[in-house]
């Protein structure tokens, strides 16, 4: 979206797998929030989504980002995205928890995501200032008196390749989140917090890092990564219950299963450890309909054998988007010069500690024209080479076992429930996978955002919106501070504590 912006200036985008696979974007199922009725409004979408966060949200980008939300849909209409229309041609809307208005707009069901992944690329694919470099992975940000001035490569087609060093003008990580770096997530395998681990090995600031998303309902059928079952389902009145058929939100919270993401997710895990299978059941609200107007959902459970107009869906509390990432400002600039952050790596004060559903694609939308609009005023409107690139033979790929065991130790110790004790024995076991795996790049990456997370999560003694102390489980009032921390604080808390235990 960026890169159309920017068209006709040359942009080239580095992307590990063929553009739009293996990208959360493309596996969104709910939509874009954006107050398209004229009975709804971007004050009361805004308001919503400083409740939803939990103290920590930044009003001024609520406001601003919300009230964008509309050019932007209808941007992306333009551009080929066959939005759901009622019968009057106005947008259908769907309900998701927290929202005091149903205000996300959806494609053929549970389709938004791929639906607009996939316009987007057609669009892309036409320009002739964007090359795509697919296949390749970024690794290492060069920065030279402060300022970006460099990304270094690698291949991602599963060949050892020596990095390669790409020189421009300006630099856009418009990049994932960290869900893979948990044992239990809804995130595409590739995304495991490599794009923040790399602008903070660079020296980037990064907020808000131990706010990271549980989605409540994530399908518990043995898949890694595990489907999701879009909260549009709850919007539509399913209802979770457990094997003992026992309906437990209605006593948890006075919206029941549309209660904030955080409460149900707490509320999922809890079910999960006390060995009561927690189950989403459609089979009222939906019946066969789920096959046709769900249809990803409904693919996820045939490829697992259940029948979800016969039967309820298992499901499990899975990490699902990281509200912390690269500290932005109102323009998406990084605090590094010549850089510039959009999408689920960068954030920029719009999710706060809880993020409102459905709000993830809209906030990449309006930074991705934002840091366009920056990027376009910075550097000179030239034309420029393709590039061609051979890789030679080099580097240490990522060892997969330890990467198991690094997703392992978050989903045990950096997960749903947090106490101090767990954190710790997280950070010294990070420390030890580090240190083991040093020459390996990719996996740098992957630990220094594991550090970052774990360390802000030790020091936030509280709990707020997703980050849940069991030893603290209290909110302090008033205490509306975000955490920020570049990774050699991190590294200093790791280290404190991996010497405490010598
Ligand atoms: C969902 O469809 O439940 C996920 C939507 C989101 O995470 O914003």
């Amino acid at each position: 979206y960026a890169a159309l912006h920017l068209s006709p200036r040359p942009v080239v985008i580095i992307s590990p797998e063929s553009l739009g696979e293996g990208a959360s974007s493309a596996w969104a199922q709910g939509g874009i929030a954006a107050a398209m009725d004229t009975a709804d409004s971007a004050q009361s979408h805004a308001a919503d989504t400083v409740k939803a966060g939990d103290g920590t949200v930044d009003p001024k980008i609520a406001d601003l980002v919300t009230q964008e939300a509309r050019a932007h849909i209808l941007n992306l209409t333009a551009l080929g995205t066959p939005f759901d229309r009622t019968e009057n041609g106005d947008y259908v809307m769907s309900r998701e928890a927290a929202h005091s208005f149903a205000r996300v707009v959806r494609v053929k069901g549970d389709q938004a995501g791929s639906e607009i992944m996939a316009s987007l690329i057609e669009r892309v694919r036409e320009t002739p200032s964007i090359q795509v470099l697919e296949a390749t992975m970024a690794l290492d940000l060069e920065v030279s008196d402060g300022r970006v001035i460099g990304v270094a490569i690698e291949s991602a087609n599963g060949q050892r390749s020596a990095p390669v060093m790409l020189r421009g003008s300006a630099v856009l990580l418009a990049g994932g989140g960290s869900g893979g770096l948990y044992a239990l997530t809804t995130n595409p395998p590739r995304i495991r917090g490599q794009v923040i681990g790399l602008a903070a090995r660079a020296g980037a600031e990064i907020v808000d890092a131990e706010f990271v998303q549980f989605h409540p309902t994530a399908m518990d059928v043995g898949e890694d990564p595990a489907p999701l079952a879009t909260e549009a389902l709850r919007g539509e009145g399913a209802i979770l219950t457990n094997d003992q058929g026992e309906r437990f939100m209605q006593a948890i919270h006075p919206d029941a299963e549309l209660a904030p993401r955080d409460i149900v997710a707490r509320a999922i895990f809890a079910q999960s450890q006390a060995g009561r299978r927690p189950m989403l059941d459609t089979r009222d609200v939906l019946g066969e309909a789920v096959k046709t107007q769900f249809p990803a959902v409904a693919e996820a459970c045939a490829r697992n054998g259940i029948d979800p107009a016969l039967e309820p869906i298992p499901v499990a509390a899975a990490a699902h988007y990281h509200m912390g990432g690269i500290a932005t400002d109102a323009e998406g600039r990084a605090s590094l010069g010549n850089l510039w952050v959009c999408g689920e790596a960068a954030s920029t004060g719009l999710h706060g500690a809880n993020r409102l559903a459905s709000n993830g694609l809209l906030e990449a939308l309006v930074f991705a024209r934002i840091c366009s609009v920056g990027i376009a005023a910075a550097v000179p409107a030239t034309s420029a080479a393709l590039i061609k690139i051979a890789f030679e033979d080099g580097g240490t790929p990522s060892d997969p076992e330890a990467i198991a065991e690094l997703r392992q130790v978050m989903t045990a110790n950096v997960g749903v429930v947090r106490d101090a004790a767990g954190l710790e024995s997280a950070l010294r076991k990070i420390a030890a996978l580090e240190a083991a795996n040093k020459s390996s790049v990719s996996f740098l990456n992957m630990t220094a955002t594991a550090t970052l997370i774990t360390a802000s999560a030790l020091a936030r003694e509280e709990s707020r919106g997703a980050h849940c102390r069991s030893d603290f489980p209290d909110t302090l009032p008033g205490d509306t501070r975000r955490s920020r921390l570049t990774l050699n604080d991190a590294i200093i808390i790791r280290t404190k504590i991996c010497e405490a235990t010598r």
